[in-house]
């Protein structure tokens, strides 16, 4: 098809104006600026009488009839903002069937904002948590497309999230300065990195900084393995370790505990994270001197990497597509560098953790990273 035919075809398919409603919910990142912009422009590009609300602070907004109209120039100049222009905020997806504070039903609201407004659909940029309301808007009879945003990468149905390689860029960098520091003290060092629920972020940033250990929520820890390793290393005449460490990582011990004791020991540990908690074992059984250092939401601030622009970019005209098409029920993802769309009711509900059994891990390892197991 040549580009006349191209335009052709999308007036076709959009002879009357349009609005639609857009939303950024969830923990931020880097590239959701990029990725509105992606779906704006190549509406703007394709149509006539296009008109998008954007929702302030993510659901809430549809509850509330909380928006904006957002012009053109609104997306202008944002490819390299980080954050959100319409805010976001968490809206637990567990309680979106509970009654709000007066006793109104979420979900009845967010339907009765779309109706009143006469969106043609609502676009939703999220995470896990979002992925599922989405799919629950869409059973209630509304024209959704979501687009997937995480630094955590654990959205099942896409290879990337964008803001992931943002993320890993920043986590890199982090431990890339602990390195220097750690070699002229003769220190371990501990960088806690995201992700309490899956490791891809400090996977990938422990293998671009040359931590020593990574130690991830998928595979469960030996601490006794974890010092091994740190003592090996000063044997062979290694002043310093690096360990990388997820927020979620957790103990061979505390993987084997049911899900209520697991959370009770870490309501009632004495440390404020999981890194202090080895770093004080570390300690005790080695006598080094340890350090920790938490990037935390440094991670998931700043402008996007080149990466998550392309990657943003790529998104935000595939859900266009999808909107001039009126294919409604979708996420858009990537798979094998090819951009799909893949059916909310398939995404909602699923993790995409990291196999232990990869061929990633097993590289790594390879090459002498400890997993502490
Ligand atoms: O889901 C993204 C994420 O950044 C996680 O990696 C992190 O554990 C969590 O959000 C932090 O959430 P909050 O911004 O609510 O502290």
């Amino acid at each position: 098809m040549d580009l006349d035919e191209c335009y052709d075809k999308a007036i076709e398919r959009m002879e009357e104006d349009m609005r639609i409603g857009m939303l950024t919910s969830g923990g931020d990142c880097q590239s959701l600026n990029a990725t509105m912009r992606g779906v704006a422009k190549s509406l703007y590009q394709n149509l006539q009488g296009i008109e998008i609300v954007g929702f302030l602070e993510g659901y809430k907004g549809l509850m509330y009839e909380d928006y904006r109209v957002l012009h053109q120039k609104d997306f202008s100049g944002i490819l390299t903002e980080g954050g959100t222009i319409i805010g976001t905020s968490r809206q637990p997806f567990k309680l979106m069937r509970n009654p709000d504070e007066q006793g109104r039903d979420k979900v009845e609201l967010m339907k009765n904002t779309y109706q009143k407004l006469g969106l043609e659909c609502l676009v939703v940029l999220g995470g896990n948590g979002s992925q599922k309301t989405a799919n629950l808007l869409r059973e209630e009879g509304l024209n959704v497309v979501s687009l997937p945003k995480t630094i955590d990468n654990d959205l099942w149905g896409t290879d990337m999230t964008f803001g992931f390689q943002s993320a890993v860029n920043i986590a890199t960098n982090a431990i890339d300065c602990i390195h220097t520091t750690a070699a002229s003290h003769g220190r371990v060092f501990i960088v806690e990195v995201m992700g309490h629920k899956v490791g891809w972020l400090t996977l990938h940033a422990g293998i671009a900084g040359g931590a020593d250990i990574i130690l991830i929520p998928e595979i469960p820890y030996d601490i006794d393995k974890v010092v091994e390793k740190i003592e090996a290393r000063s044997k062979a005449g290694s002043r310093f370790s690096i360990l990388a460490v997820a927020e979620g990582a957790i103990s061979k011990e505390e993987a084997s505990l049911t899900k209520k004791d697991y959370k009770a020991k870490k309501r009632s540990s004495q440390f404020p994270s999981v890194s202090y908690e080895i770093g004080y074992e570390v300690e005790k059984r080695t006598g080094q001197e340890i350090r920790v250092t938490i990037p935390g939401h440094t991670q998931r601030g700043g402008s996007p990497c080149p990466y998550d622009r392309v990657l943003s970019t790529r998104f935000g005209a595939a859900a266009a597509d999808l909107i001039m098409k009126r294919e409604y029920g979708f996420m858009v993802g990537i798979k094998e560098g090819k951009i799909v769309k893949i059916p909310l009711e398939d995404v909602a509900g699923k993790l995409k953790k990291v196999e232990p059994e990869s061929s990633i891990i097993k590289e790594a390892a390879l090459t002498g990273i400890s997993f502490g197991v």
